[in-house]
């Protein structure tokens, strides 16, 4: 099979390892990747909002599958475009996607299926949501809040508000961080307390099958301090979530949000991703995505032991019921590796040593998220996140020593990354 895979982060360079590494795949395709994805996959100069082009080169090439790594794609309607071509792709429709790209539809749709999540309000002007603030609906200027542009903000579209005065900032500078089109409504959310959980499953529109929980680490500093990111490093560890935690969360979340999306109209059929927050009184959601977490696909599919083409059938044959999706035991880890100044604006085109060396690692593997050659061939750094070194181990914390041994081996000028991951 010809295999297309649309993105070019750490966690396209894990997909393309997946399919790599399947049997049925003959050759594959990165739209638009990176140079680590290079080593692996003919890469393809088209980005992943040029939904018309990408369905053109499918179609010219006879592509046999594509895989939609991020939301982007989504959003903009890729799946449904290339269904209208009679194109095999894996992910969900652009309706279904507004899950992720619209907060406020997320939570009304929440609302609607009764399903946990943290008291809201959406408001349609600054004005409105200060309003709504000082209404005493999230209780007195004490209490902290949090503040969410409505639509895709690359992550920079949430703030957790300490009191009433820095929510009001929040609300002020949100259309010039996050956007004007993304802020054109915002969504005012009580604050959750407890430890967060990423759970992402496949599903074909009928039935789904679960991966193996992870702990994303999104603030740059250690001890989680200073500025969100995209992801500063996962674990990966059945432990997260206790076998009656997982139950509870399949029946009050996961099958109340598969059943809700396909009577409103849009079967999930690809990839759902819950970002839940375990509080004392149980999961709730903190938010949908509809696609790959990115570092969190690098510790899942690095688990993986079924062939991700087969899992890419079943999903659109809605058979995933007939097939035993198996993973590794033990645990993973993947320490991202930044470069200076991320998250603000990254420092890049820094020489990157060391990558032959760590490769060396055994259970260990060296994602690609923003890195480029030289014209020399060195490779090079070209983004913000850089590579995301991960590693499997038998406990969890066997895998996260094996991804620092690793991540000693590398170097650049202003490489920076956490030195607690999973801990
Ligand atoms: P989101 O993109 O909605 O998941 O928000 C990004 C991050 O903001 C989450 O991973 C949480 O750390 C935090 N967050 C979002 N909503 C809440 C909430 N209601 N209570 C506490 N923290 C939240
Ligand atoms: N790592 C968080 C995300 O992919 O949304």
């Amino acid at each position: 099979m010809k295999i297309l895979v649309v993105g070019s982060g750490g966690r396209e360079h894990a997909l393309c390892y997946s399919f790599k590494k399947s049997k049925k795949a003959e050759k594959i395709f990165c739209a638009n990747g990176n140079a680590g994805i290079g080593e692996i996959a003919e890469l393809v100069d088209i980005k992943p909002d040029e939904i018309e082009k990408l369905a053109d080169f499918a179609e010219s090439n006879a592509i046999d599958l594509t895989f939609v790594g991020g939301e982007t794609s989504l959003a903009l309607g890729i799946v449904d475009e290339f269904e209208k071509r009679n194109l095999k792709i894996v992910g969900v429709s652009q309706k279904a996607a507004q899950l992720e790209s619209s907060k406020s539809f997320a939570k009304d749709f929440m609302a609607r299926h009764n399903i946990p999540t943290a008291k809201y309000k959406t408001a349609f002007s600054t004005d409105e949501a200060k309003e709504i603030l000082e209404s005493g609906f999230f209780g007195d200027e004490n209490v902290p809040v949090v503040v969410k542009a409505d639509g895709l903000a690359a992550g920079k579209g949430v703030v957790v508000a300490a009191d009433r005065s820095k929510a009001v900032e929040a609300i002020e500078e949100l259309e010039s961080i996050a956007g004007q089109d993304a802020a054109e409504k915002i969504v005012l959310e009580e604050t959750l307390f407890g430890s967060e959980v990423s759970l992402i499953l496949f599903a074909d529109g009928e039935n789904f099958s679960l991966m193996p929980p992870v702990r994303d680490h999104k603030r740059i500093g250690e001890g989680d301090s200073g500025a969100n990111t995209g992801g500063m490093g996962t674990v990966s560890d059945r432990k997260l979530l206790s076998e009656e935690q997982t139950t509870k969360i399949v029946g009050e979340i996961i099958k109340p949000t598969l059943e809700g999306a396909k009577a409103d109209g849009f079967p999930i059929r690809g990839i759902l991703f819950l970002g839940l927050m375990m509080t004392d009184s149980g999961a709730k959601v903190l938010e949908y995505n509809v696609r790959f977490g990115d570092p969190e696909t690098q510790v899942i599919l690095i688990q993986l032991k079924t062939d991700l083409v087969e899992i890419c059938e079943a999903i659109l044959a809605q058979s995933l019921d007939k097939i035993l999706i198996e993973w590794q035991t033990g645990s993973a880890a993947c320490v991202v590796l930044a470069s200076r100044h991320y998250p603000n604006k990254p420092q890049t085109g820094d020489i990157i040593y060391g990558l032959d060396l760590a490769r060396r690692h055994e259970n260990t593997e060296i994602f690609h998220a923003g890195t480029a050659k030289d014209e020399r061939g060195n490779f090079i750094t070209s983004g913000g996140r850089v590579l995301g070194v991960t590693a499997t181990g038998e406990g969890l914390s066997a895998a996260i020593s094996r991804a620092y041994e690793a991540v000693k081996d590398i170097s650049w000028n202003g490489l920076q990354y956490r030195r607690d991951i999973g801990r």
